[in-house]
C-alpha cells in the first residue's frame, strides 16, 4: 500500500465533509439514518453487551444505534470533519467518536461494524484492510460486515466488494455465521453483503 494514496484518499474524504459540512445531501453514503442492515441485525440479536467499534463512522448514525441498545461505543474516522459533524448530531451521548486510521488500530471489540469503508478504498488497499478490520475483533467477538457486490462493469468509486475478497476475512481467523445477499436500487450494484463473523480464538 502506498502512503502516498492513503493520504490523499483521507484528504479527499475531508474535503468532502467540509464542503457538504453545513448540508449533508450531496454526501452519497449519508442516509442520515440507521442503516436498515445494521438496525434489523439489533431487532434479531438479544444480547448487546461490551465493546463495539464502528469503523469509518461517518456522521455517526450507526455508532447511536449500537449506543442506543447498550454497547459501549467507539466510533472511528479518519475524517476530523465527519467526527465533528457527528458529534454535533448526538451532543447527548457515550460515544467515543476518535480521529482514527483503521491501518493503525490495535485494540479489539466484542463487536464491529464495517459498512462501506472497505469498498471505498481502492482494490489495492483491500487485503490489508481485511486484515486491518479482522484484527479489531476480539476472541468471542463478532464482526457485521455490509458492502455491495461487485457486478460486471461499474467503474468506481467505490469499488464493491466480489465474493473473493468477503471470503478473505475466512483467512483471518474468523468464522462466517451467516451470510446474506440482499436486493437493491442503486447505480453500484443490484445486491449488497450482509455478512457475520466471529473469533472463536
Ligand atoms: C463510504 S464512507 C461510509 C461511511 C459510513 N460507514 C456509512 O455507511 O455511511 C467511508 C468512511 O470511512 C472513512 N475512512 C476512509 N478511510 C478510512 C480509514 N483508513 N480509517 C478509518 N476511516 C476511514 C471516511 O472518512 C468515510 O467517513
Amino acid at each position: 500500500m502506498s502512503t502516498k494514496a492513503h493520504n490523499k484518499a483521507s484528504a479527499w474524504f475531508d474535503g468532502l465533509y467540509q464542503e457538504n459540512k453545513n448540508s449533508h445531501e450531496n454526501i452519497p453514503w449519508a442516509r442520515q439514518a440507521v442503516n436498515p442492515l445494521l438496525q434489523s441485525y439489533l431487532d434479531e440479536e438479544e444480547v448487546h453487551q461490551g465493546k463495539a467499534l464502528v469503523i469509518g463512522c461517518g456522521l455517526g448514525d450507526d455508532a447511536m444505534a449500537l449506543a442506543k441498545v447498550g454497547y459501549a461505543v467507539t466510533a472511528i474516522d479518519v475524517s476530523q470533519t465527519a467526527l465533528d459533524l457527528a458529534q454535533a448530531r448526538f451532543p447527548n451521548t457515550n460515544i467515543d467518536f476518535k480521529k482514527q486510521d483503521i491501518f493503525e488500530y490495535k485494540e479489539q471489540f466484542d463487536f464491529v461494524f464495517e459498512a462501506f469503508t472497505i469498498q471505498s478504498l481502492p482494490v489495492e488497499f483491500r487485503e490489508k484492510m481485511v486484515k486491518a478490520v479482522a484484527n479489531t475483533v476480539a476472541k468471542n467477538g463478532k464482526l457485521l460486515l455490509i458492502a455491495h457486490k461487485r457486478e460486471a462493469m461499474f467503474e468506481g468509486p467505490p469499488w464493491p466488494l466480489t465474493q473473493e475478497e468477503v471470503d478473505l476475512f475466512k483467512a483471518e481467523g474468523l468464522r462466517e455465521l451467516s451470510h446474506e445477499i440482499h436486493s437493491e436500487a442503486s447505480k453500484i450494484s443490484s445486491v449488497r453483503f450482509r455478512v457475520v463473523y466471529g473469533r472463536d480464538e
